[in-house]
């Protein structure tokens, strides 16, 4: 069964496509059908991270000038990938119910996706919102800044009382030790539960590294390198531990969402 996992933050720039690209590597490394799809339409970046040059978009599927095959791209270690697209103005304003239809493509892609990662829009606008509400699985990427937590928890309260969404996987990103991570994790954990009903889990971290941020620029990602690296070896311990959380089974407009009622009705 396909299983759906986005990643969000709330706050920019906090490490969130690093770390979408990097997880996505980590599944498709361990032989498992791995699809990226970019959801920060009109402003996409993962295909530099990923040192990719996709000729498709998303837009070209939901205008009907391809297909959703045509926009798959391939990445490292088997896994497909696709751009949410550059510099379109029409795509940064997206409609919902274009949002939705996007989501509905990518039903298309079932029988031979296992897992879908959506690397989310900065912020706790519909947008975000949507696609977080659309996950089995949500990665909140928090670092342990003030602005972060207070983002962080805009977009949890966002998506819990909008959407019903009740189980978050808490990713500590630049963190300088497990320690610190754990304990970022812990503050962030008593202020959220204290006044929404969801309930984290801590599912890793990550340090500050020179090599992630190095990545970037030479646009080749950690997760092609050695896997007995600390960065690929968190990378696999989130994986597991994301896979592992507590599924968000609320109703609404969810990746691959009749799967279930076809499979219940068998
Ligand atoms: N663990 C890390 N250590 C050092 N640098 C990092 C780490 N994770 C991410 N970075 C750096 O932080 C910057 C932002 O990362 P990234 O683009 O992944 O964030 P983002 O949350 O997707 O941003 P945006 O909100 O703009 O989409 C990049 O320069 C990246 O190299
Ligand atoms: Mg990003």
């Amino acid at each position: 069964m396909a299983k759906s996992i986005v990643v969000a933050s709330g706050k920019g720039g906090v490490g969130k496509t690093s770390i979408s690209v990097n997880l996505g590597l980590a599944m498709a490394r361990q032989g498992r059908r791995t699809i990226l799809l970019d959801a920060d339409f009109g402003m996409a970046n993962a295909h530099i991270l990923i040192g990719a040059n996709p000729q498709k978009f998303i837009m070209d599927a939901l205008d009907g000038d391809a297909s959703m095959s045509e926009v798959l791209c391939d990445a490292p270690h088997g896994m497909k990938f696709i751009s949410g697209g550059t510099g379109l103005l029409e795509m940064l304003n997206l409609e919902k119910t274009k949002r939705y239809q996007a989501i509905r493509m990518i039903d298309e892609l079932r029988e031979q996706t296992e897992i879908l990662i959506a690397d989310a829009p900065a912020g706790a606008s519909d947008s975000s919102v949507s696609f977080v509400a659309a996950a089995d699985h949500v990665v909140i990427v928090l670092v342990g800044e003030p602005t972060s937590f207070l983002d962080a928890y805009s977009m949890i309260k966002a998506a819990s009382l909008e959407s019903n969404v009740k189980n978050f996987c808490i990713v500590v990103n630049m963190a300088r030790s497990a320690e610190e991570a754990r304990q970022h994790f812990e503050k962030f954990n008593a202020t959220a539960t204290r006044f929404l009903d969801v309930n984290l889990t801590f599912s890793g971290w990550l340090p500050l590294s020179e090599r992630m941020r190095r990545a970037v620029v030479a646009r080749r990602p950690v997760g092609l390198d050695a896997t007995d690296l600390p960065e690929n070896i968190a990378f696999q311990k989130i994986s597991k531990a994301v896979l592992g959380s507590p599924r968000n089974l609320h109703g609404g407009i969810r990746f691959f969402a009749d799967e279930e009622a076809a499979s219940a009705g068998t």
